[in-house]
């Protein structure tokens, strides 16, 4: 998943590139490149690395024109080199690329045939050669771009760019996400508007096989059989703060203080009628719900399955998606699936969706973008109203998700006629007090700053709890590992004895998610066992709690106090600030960590 770029003003548009693959990075950090339409040639710049290196060899080597277009890369075809760094080219044609074209080495062996010489050993370059190989036939730019697309198997976001006509981009699409953008003096491409954010006045979608060609004077689209397609645009949505890290050091310590807004903007939307009606209609009816997510979306539903269960009186199965998507899973009625994503365009989930909608299941995605493919084609969509999230290593997202999914829980819960007074209470009572918790805990960071200097130099650790926390151990596991690059596992506490206990030494880090709950009694055993074993231990609880496993730990992280509503939002937070700060003392890039990016469009 690579972020794309392209515009049209005329003038000067290399800066302009540049300013929007900076917003976009967060797609991936492996190269970058910009390829410029001047008055008679197609010139071009990339550099590997994020994109600091490119805009640094822009300085010593500037190339300017009227317009343009630019990638950043995720590398998934090819190692992270200049030479397969986009843009790329082949006789006149310049071609960025964002996604996967499946039939590449078949298309590749055809070209190579025609006496096509490959310069790169990316998917992505086939494309470039295919419309020059038409335009060398004789077909307009728009049908050798549709010949060449229709060639092509898999996903693509295309930025095109011809020799001949400067003046101009275009730009197809197939499932990849891609977008247009008008501003008073310039027209702009972007894999995610964001790109320019605060710039872009308005955006037109494109369609799946759809192409574009884009003029400062207009855009016209042309839809897989040739005709023109009329499209209206919509007023753009996101502002230029959305991607100024306010002072922080870090976007993801920007997000992490921004979680009680993000959660109590969510908690209002969850309850507002567009959304809760639709939701009782769609998922009411449903008594098996399954939840499928990938990464740190996945442990939001599996921290939120015990709610569902209990103050909805839903069934609940939960999965991710890669092994999701090719299991035979016969759907029967009266069953739901509900998809979990921060970016709504993560490939696994959307094909699980998608399939689900094929055999006729009802469909709901929690999603965070709302332009995205999944907030487009759900049944019933929940927002979260985090705002952009930039930061590869989830946070604010997360706890939203939660917030949506208690939401969830409360609405369908009433629906069904499974959620009594006392409990309307307690939601109640949590919605005032969340928000309130989270400042609490971002009072605290210090105590976790101890926490991470204590296990910076570990090999690995391991993280433990029960029920909801264990959903919480595994995010714990999953933040440090994508930021620190220590090896960290998170296991149900009652697993451990089954085989994880083998790994316990005195050199070994047990982060130890314990808020005293119906279950803080077993994981109090867990402890003692860990402790027999002289495991390093870090108690992450309440005052009681701490006051009571004392004899025990190394570290102690002090929490409010918290119920089974409150606690997956507090103890997230402690969690999100051990990985923060055991990142940040270890040095790694908090915000690009190495061979990540934010939304996983590939498979
Ligand atoms: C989380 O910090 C990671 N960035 C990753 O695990 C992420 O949660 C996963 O790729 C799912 O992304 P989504 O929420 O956009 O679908």
């Amino acid at each position: 998943m690579c972020g794309i770029v392209g515009m049209v003003n005329g003038r000067s548009v290399a800066q302009d590139l540049i300013h929007g693959l900076r917003n976009l990075e967060y797609r991936g950090y492996d190269s970058a490149g910009i390829a410029i339409a001047g008055r008679s040639a197609l010139s071009r710049l990339r550099a590997s690395g994020p994109l600091d290196s490119l805009a640094a060899a822009h300085k010593v080597d500037p190339i300017d024109g009227p317009s343009g277009i630019g990638h950043t890369r995720w590398a998934t075809h090819g190692a992270p080199t200049e030479q397969n760094a986009h843009p790329h080219f082949a006789d006149g044609v310049a071609v960025v690329h964002n996604g996967i074209i499946e039939n590449h080495a078949a298309l590749r062996a055809r070209l190579r045939e025609d006496g096509v010489a490959f310069n790169s050993d990316t998917d992505s370059e086939v494309v470039p050669h295919l419309i020059a190989s038409y335009r060398k036939a004789g077909l307009s730019r728009f049908d050798a771009i549709r010949e060449a697309t229709q060639m092509l198997e898999g996903q693509f976001a295309l930025g095109i760019l011809f020799e001949d006509e400067p003046r101009t981009l275009y730009a197809a699409r197939r499932e990849s996400p891609l977008a247009i953008g008008a501003a008073p003096k310039a027209v702009m491409l972007a894999s995610d508007m964001l790109a320019y954010a605060g710039r872009a006045e308005q955006t037109l979608a494109l369609e799946s096989d759809e192409i574009a060609r884009i003029r400062r004077d207009g855009v016209q689209i042309l839809n897989g059989r040739g005709e023109t397609v009329d499209r209206a645009w919509t007023a753009a949505t996101s502002t230029a703060v959305t991607v100024h890290k306010a002072g922080h050091r870090h976007f993801m310590h920007k997000e992490i203080f921004e979680q009680p807004e993000a959660i109590a903007k969510t908690f209002a939307a969850t309850a507002a009628e567009e959304v809760a009606a639709p939701v009782e209609s769609v998922l009411a009816d449903c008594n098996r719900l399954s939840i499928v997510a990938c990464g740190t979306s996945y442990y939001a539903g599996m921290a939120a399955r015990p709610w569902l269960e209990r103050y909805a009186g839903m069934a609940v199965d939960l999965d991710v998606a890669s092994e999701f998507r090719y299991r035979d899973r016969p759907c029967f009625a009266g069953t739901g699936s509900l998809y979990i994503s921060q970016s709504g365009e993560t490939a696994d989930s959307l094909a699980c969706m998608r399939d689900a909608k094929e055999k006729g299941e009802k469909t709901a995605a929690i999603v965070n973008v709302p332009t995205s493919a999944m907030a487009n084609e759900a049944d019933v969509t929940i927002p979260t109203l985090a705002g952009p999230e930039i930061g590869v290593a989830s946070t604010k997202a997360f706890t939203a998700q939660l917030a949506a999914l208690m939401g969830l829980a409360r609405s369908i819960g009433k629906a069904r006629a499974a959620f009594d007074p006392e409990m309307e209470t307690r939601f109640e009572t949590a919605y005032r007090m969340i928000p309130a918790l989270i400042e609490d805990v971002l009072d605290r960071e210090g105590s976790c700053e101890t926490v991470a200097r204590a296990i910076k130099n570990s090999k690995s650790a391991i993280f433990l709890g029960r029920g909801a926390n264990h959903a919480l151990a595994m995010e714990g596991a999953l933040k440090l590992k994508e930021i620190s690059y220590i090896h960290a596992e998170g296991f149900a506490a009652g697993e451990l004895k089954h085989g994880p206990i083998a790994l316990i030494d005195e050199a070994m880090p047990v982060i130890v998610v314990a808020p005293r709950d119906g279950s803080f009694a077993k994981t109090a055993s867990n402890v003692e066992e860990v402790a027999a074993r002289h495991g390093k231990i870090i108690l992450l609880s309440d005052e009681e709690g701490c006051d009571h496993l004392a004899k025990h730990c190394w570290h102690q992280v002090v929490l409010p106090e918290t119920d089974d509503l409150t606690a997956p939002f507090v103890y997230a937070v402690a969690l999100q600030f051990i990985a923060y700060h055991t990142a940040l003392a270890l040095g790694t890039d908090v915000d690009r960590p190495r061979n990540l990016a934010k939304s996983v469009t590939v498979e």
